[in-house]
């Protein structure tokens, strides 16, 4: 298997929005906002999202500069993560540094698990020491994918488990 993690691009195409329309919106809270959306929308997306991943510190006093990646296996992209590059006290508590999603018709084969630890590699680059994962408590697969990759569970709430990884 050739896996790659890909930074989006602004020339991004077809193979993207397809697996985006195949991702739900908002699952677990990793939310897709090019659900439903045209294809001349998810490009003006793109552009929004390759400034976001730019900037520096707070944007409009709470958004977090975010990077967004695709994992490609064997040149077909499967899922999508996000890395905010740093936290506010808000992702603290919810959303963490990482949030990531595997298209329904590509899970269980292991890529969740090798797209977080292309995240962390990542991070490590930006030179984040360690991520923070929150993730809902029914959220076994995620879990399962967190401590695939080292994952220290700090604490479980009443919502949420909160797990570390050092980069
Ligand atoms: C979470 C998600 C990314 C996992 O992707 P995946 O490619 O299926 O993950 P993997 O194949 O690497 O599986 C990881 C582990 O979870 C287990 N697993 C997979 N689906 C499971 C399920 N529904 N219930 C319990 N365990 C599950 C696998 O058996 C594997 O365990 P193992 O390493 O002990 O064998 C994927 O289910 C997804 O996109 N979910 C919706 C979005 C989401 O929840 N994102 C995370 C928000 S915090």
């Amino acid at each position: 298997m050739d896996y790659e993690l890909k930074k989006l691009a602004v020339s991004d195409g077809m193979d993207i929005y397809e697996m985006l329309q195949e991702i739900p919106g908002n699952e677990a809270g990793a939310v897709n906002a090019v659900k439903g959306s045209t294809f001349d929308e998810f490009k003006q997306w793109l552009i929004r999202s390759d400034s976001l991943s730019k900037a520096k510190g707070l944007i409009d006093g709470w958004k977090v500069p975010t990077t967004v990646y695709w994992l490609y296996v064997d040149g077909y992209p499967v899922g999508f993560g996000k890395l905010r590059h740093f936290l506010t006290n808000q992702l603290r508590i919810e959303g963490g540094h990482i949030g990531y999603a595997i298209r329904p018709s590509q899970r269980n084969k292991g890529y969740g698990t090798v797209l977080l630890k292309m995240m962390i590699e990542e991070a490590r680059k930006m030179n984040i020491d360690r991520v923070l994962l929150t993730i809902r408590n029914n959220n076994a697969a995620s879990i399962n994918v967190a401590l695939n990759n080292n994952g220290k569970i700090e604490r479980v709430c009443e919502e949420r488990h909160y797990i570390w990884i050092d980069c």
